[in-house]
């Protein structure tokens, strides 16, 4: 898809929401949070609220596609997550598996690309597997980003890419002194695509728990107290129009257009 159609999506999103077309992000990062929190105020269990929260991905995904967003990540588990009860960790990794098998056909349709964000090891290997096989299979489409981060933690992203960069100087493929943003931004898993322009948090923390330290470097956030199994439309909507309404100023002193 070419850059013309995100922008037509955008124009056409923009005016339903009152908003410029230049005031949708091009890339949303979404921590979703709250699963627990959602499942023990309705006195059910844990896993119950990460089902629900399973559920309304797909809705949020197309909703995304449709407002001419180009890459969406979604912080699917955290390095950190492998402390949870096993049970938890294993029901996750059983949900991640099972949903990346049945979201294929939806993202083949939406021409939606998938990427995986994260260390492989110590991931089951059926869910390597489904990582792997929507990524093949979706490589072939042009439409906006879907990001994985699975396994993900940020600055053990930067380790590895500060590793290897080191052992490139070591062995004489790069000068030190040429190592700038660039560089390191092409060593992350991200290379290659704009920085996030917007963090949504739902569930109401006000922190950032080791996601896209790099990457979000001047995002806008938006923290919501809806719990992710709750999170509508309505209320990625709400997030879309206060990022409209933010002067986005990159260090000048007046709002960059
Ligand atoms: C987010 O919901 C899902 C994952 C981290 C896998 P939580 O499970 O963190 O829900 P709370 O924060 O305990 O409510
Ligand atoms: C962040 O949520 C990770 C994901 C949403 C997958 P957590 O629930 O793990 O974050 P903390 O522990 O509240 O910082
Ligand atoms: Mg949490």
């Amino acid at each position: 898809m070419d850059n013309h159609s995100f922008e037509e999506k955008r124009i056409a999103t923009a005016e339903c929401l009152g908003i410029e077309p230049n005031q949708i992000p091009r890339h949303v990062a979404v921590i979703m949070d709250g699963n627990g929190r959602w499942a023990t105020e309705r006195g059910l269990k844990r896993f119950q609220g990460h089902e629900q929260g399973a559920k309304i991905v797909e809705s949020l995904a197309t909703h995304c596609v449709n407002c001419g967003i180009e890459y969406l990540v979604l912080y699917s588990f955290s390095m950190q997550n492998w402390k949870r009860p096993k049970e938890e960790v294993d029901f996750l990794m059983y949900l991640y598996a099972a949903y990346l098998e049945g979201i294929r056909p939806s993202l083949m349709d939406k021409n939606v690309q998938f990427a995986h964000l994260g260390r492989r090891e110590p991931l089951p290997q059926e869910v390597l597997d489904a990582l792997d096989k929507t990524v093949r299979v979706t490589s072939v489409n042009d439409g906006m980003t879907l990001g994985f981060a699975l396994n993900y933690g940020s600055r053990t992203e930067i380790i590895d890419a500060v590793r290897t960069l080191a052992q490139d100087a070591k062995d004489g493929k790069i000068d030190p002194q040429a190592i700038d943003e660039q560089a390191i931004g092409d060593h992350l898993y991200t290379a290659g695509w704009p920085d996030v322009d917007l963090v949504v948090r739902t569930s109401g923390e006000m922190r950032i728990s080791n996601y896209l330290l790099w990457q979000i470097s001047y995002a806008e956030f938006y923290v919501t107290d809806v719990h992710w199994p709750d999170f509508s439309l309505e209320e990625m909507n709400k997030a879309l129009l206060s990022y409209a309404s933010r002067q986005r100023r990159f260090g000048d002193t007046k709002a960059k257009k």
